[in-house]
């Protein structure tokens, strides 16, 4: 296997870079095309995706390089549209590499469904008589799909709780699935629906929703990170950045995130920069790894930070993160979608384990980056160049003026709308 660490990938052109990549990972012109957009999602997929389709909607794809994990070299596929997460990605990436990369790890692929039972004479009793029948109930759960059965996936367990409500106790009953590489939602949706007549003569009560949790804290994955002093320090504006510093203003930061629910908030919006960007490109339910990592988050009862940041005993810098990870390698979108598809391939990726293993490190590696940024230089310098080409093009710079604005644009420190549009249309004629 090649190296991630491509320098000077985001100097080339576009088509240099289709190139480079095709070459890295042995794609055909096709999987280049399906990832340049030229052959991706088509409108008569999306009909078959979504209801009253009229199309498809685009969003950059990036490649974040440098990326190792468990010692493998990987080029990332990110869908984006926000400036520097790319670019954010690569960097911490690179620095990462100083330490060994990231050392990421999982739990087996397990997803909870839910059964929500009313109407009971006595909860506690009923939950007693759910635990007492969990053979007959996991025989019918495991009836449902003999292809997850036979791939080594399946139910693994049925547990009961009472939950207090505004309405009086009611009996949940969770079934523990183990969706090996899919994500699952409609396996556990359909055992959760199968089960209710069962449920309801073994507690002669009355089974209101069935449905899986988001909340998949079975199904985690964690990165761990080492940054050496050396690969901290840096030179910014004629400003020398030390790294023991810059090591501590960013364990300040990551306190900040940790003790505030404000603060925690942007923070965790940073790792999901890196996280849903894999989590989209490869055709995964962002918004199911949204709410999973928020209400994780906040599982202690207060929203805290999802990562950790500290020092180890020889001062290196070292960061973890554990959330859930819910993503699936088959069915669904990651199937549909080509450009999914040729994501995978690019990564490597043969379980959907790994795939949970390479998101967490991008969410690692950004939350670092963001950080970084913030504890020192401030974020904006680093959005500004990226910024302005953006606001370059709304003002109608095309081709090469798009730089020669921005470049402008930077160096007046203003990047503004309308003076963009006087650039363009100064600059347009010449
Ligand atoms: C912006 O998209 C993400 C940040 O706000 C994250 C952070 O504050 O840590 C820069």
């Amino acid at each position: 296997m090649s190296s991630s660490r491509l320098p000077g990938f985001y100097q080339k052109s576009i088509e240099e870079r289709q190139v480079a990549l095709a070459k890295w990972a042995g794609l055909s012109s096709d999987e280049v095309q399906i990832l340049a957009g030229a052959m991706g999602l088509n409108a008569e997929s999306a009909d078959h995706m979504v209801e009253n389709a009229v199309g498809t909607f685009g969003l950059p794809l990036g490649i974040a390089t440098n990326f190792l994990v468990n010692g493998r070299d990987v080029l990332v596929p990110m869908a984006i549209e926000e400036p520097s997460v790319v670019a954010g990605a690569s960097y911490a990436a690179r620095l990462a590499r100083e330490g060994g990369g990231f050392v990421c790890s999982s739990s087996e692929p397990l997803m909870i469904s839910q059964i929500q039972i009313l109407d009971l004479a006595e909860p506690h009793a009923a939950r007693l008589d759910v635990l007492a029948n969990k053979a007959r109930l996991m025989e019918i759960a495991r009836d449902v799909d003999p292809m997850l059965v036979r791939a080594g996936g399946g139910p693994r367990d049925i547990e009961a709780r009472v939950v207090e409500s505004a309405l009086g106790p009611m009996l949940i009953v969770h079934i523990i699935v183990d969706c090996r590489d899919a994500m699952g939602a409609n396996a556990v949706n359909t055992m959760a629906e199968r089960l209710r007549p069962a449920l309801e003569d073994v507690t002669h009560g009355r089974v209101n929703l069935r449905i899986l949790s988001n909340l998949a804290d079975r199904r985690v994955a964690r990165a761990k990170v080492v940054l050496p002093l050396a690969a901290l320090s840096f030179e910014s504006d004629g400003v020398h950045y030390e790294g023991a510093n810059v090591r501590d203003r960013i364990v300040e930061a990551w306190a900040f995130a940790a003790a505030d629910p404000y603060r925690a908030a942007t923070h965790n919006k940073g790792i999901m920069n890196g996280v849903d960007a894999v989590v989209i490109a490869t055709g995964n339910d962002w918004r199911a790894i949204e709410a999973g990592a928020h209400a994780y988050a906040a599982r202690s009862g207060r929203y805290t930070s999802l990562s950790h940041w500290g020092a180890d005993k020889n001062g290196n810098l070292v960061g973890t993160l554990e959330m859930p990870m819910a993503v699936g390698i088959i069915g669904g979108a990651t199937k549909v979608h080509p450009a999914a598809q040729v994501a995978l391939k690019l990564m490597g990726v043969t379980e959907a384990r790994d795939l949970s293993e390479i998101i967490v490190a991008v969410g690692l590696a950004q939350n670092f980056a963001a950080t970084r940024a913030l504890a020192t230089e401030g974020i904006q310098r680093g959005h500004m160049a990226l910024h302005a080409r953006q606001v370059a093009i709304a003002a109608g710079a095309t081709g090469e003026l798009i730089e020669r604005v921005a470049a402008q644009l930077v160096a007046e420190r203003h990047v503004r709308l309308d003076r963009a549009q006087a650039l363009v249309a100064e600059q347009g004629k010449s």
